[in-house]
């Protein structure tokens, strides 16, 4: 299904996107890692085992994202879950950390597409990575939902203009991922509990359950224009 396949993964230093690249790997496709930290990419790659490739770039930088898709050339799937979100009470935030937010998860994936269109397989596919925050907002969340939202809006008209290259979004609920780990154990531990208990799934989630979802959605053929959510049932509860 993805023997020889090259996907390229911003974010796939951490978290959801590493575990994916992981999945790649052993379906025998060639995944490309890339993140900002140049450290976090040599430590993936370490991890992972040849063919797997990466580079250190922010996504919202053009030239670097240029240079990028232009060594990578032709691939087959395009995934982005790279994310700088602030979580703060809507009159704190700042600026700096909207923009940031807004490079990370709109304008970034917007030049990324951008990069890959014309370079992706006909077969191939864009997904980008949303969130829970887009539906069931709490305080605090004024910018997660507000990028979220805008991505799903980007996914779903890249579908129609980009066809038949197929364009979806993931909107994960809570997953197990270094995104959290800012708080210390004991309080991480305190969260998750708490999501789950509330949850119709009873659990949070897991960078395998991301994964598969992912792998799901690049390779269905009938697949596209959607937001596939993966959130233990986290709009419901
Ligand atoms: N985990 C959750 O509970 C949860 C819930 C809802 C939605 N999500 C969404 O799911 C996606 C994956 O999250 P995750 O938990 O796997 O996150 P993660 O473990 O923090 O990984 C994020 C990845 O993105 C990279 N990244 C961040 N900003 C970047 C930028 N400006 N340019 C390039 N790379 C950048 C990071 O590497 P560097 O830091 O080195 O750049 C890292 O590789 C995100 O879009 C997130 O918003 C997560």
């Amino acid at each position: 299904m993805l023997k020889d396949k090259k996907v390229v993964i911003i974010g796939g230093t951490s978290g959801m996107g590493l575990e994916l690249a992981r999945l790649v790997l052993d379906l025998q496709g060639c995944p490309t890692v890339v993140g900002r930290n140049a450290e976090k990419v040599k430590d993936a790659l370490a991890l992972l085992n040849h063919p797997a490739k990466g580079f250190a770039a922010d996504i919202a930088d053009r030239q670097a994202l240029k240079a990028i898709f232009e060594q990578t050339g032709g691939l087959d799937h395009l995934v982005i879950t790279a994310a700088d979100l602030v979580f703060k009470p809507f009159g704190a935030v700042t600026p700096e950390e909207i923009q940031r937010a807004i490079n990370s998860k709109i304008l970034g994936p917007y030049f990324a597409a951008q990069f890959a269109a014309p370079r992706l397989s006909r077969e191939g596919s864009i997904t980008f990575f949303s969130g829970l925050a887009a539906y069931k907002p709490s305080a605090g969340t004024s910018v997660v939902a507000t990028v979220n939202a805008a991505l799903e809006g980007l996914a779903k008209s890249l579908a129609v203009e980009l066809s038949p290259v197929r364009v979806n979004a993931i909107s994960p609920g809570v997953v197990d991922t270094p995104i959290w780990e800012h708080l210390p154990v004991a309080e991480r531990q305190a969260f998750y509990d708490g999501v789950a208990r509330n949850l119709p799934a009873r659990r949070i989630g897991t960078s395998a359950d991301l994964a598969q979802a992912t792998l799901f959605v690049m390779t269905n053929p009938f697949v596209t224009g959607t937001v596939l959510h993966v959130d233990g049932g986290g709009r419901l509860s």
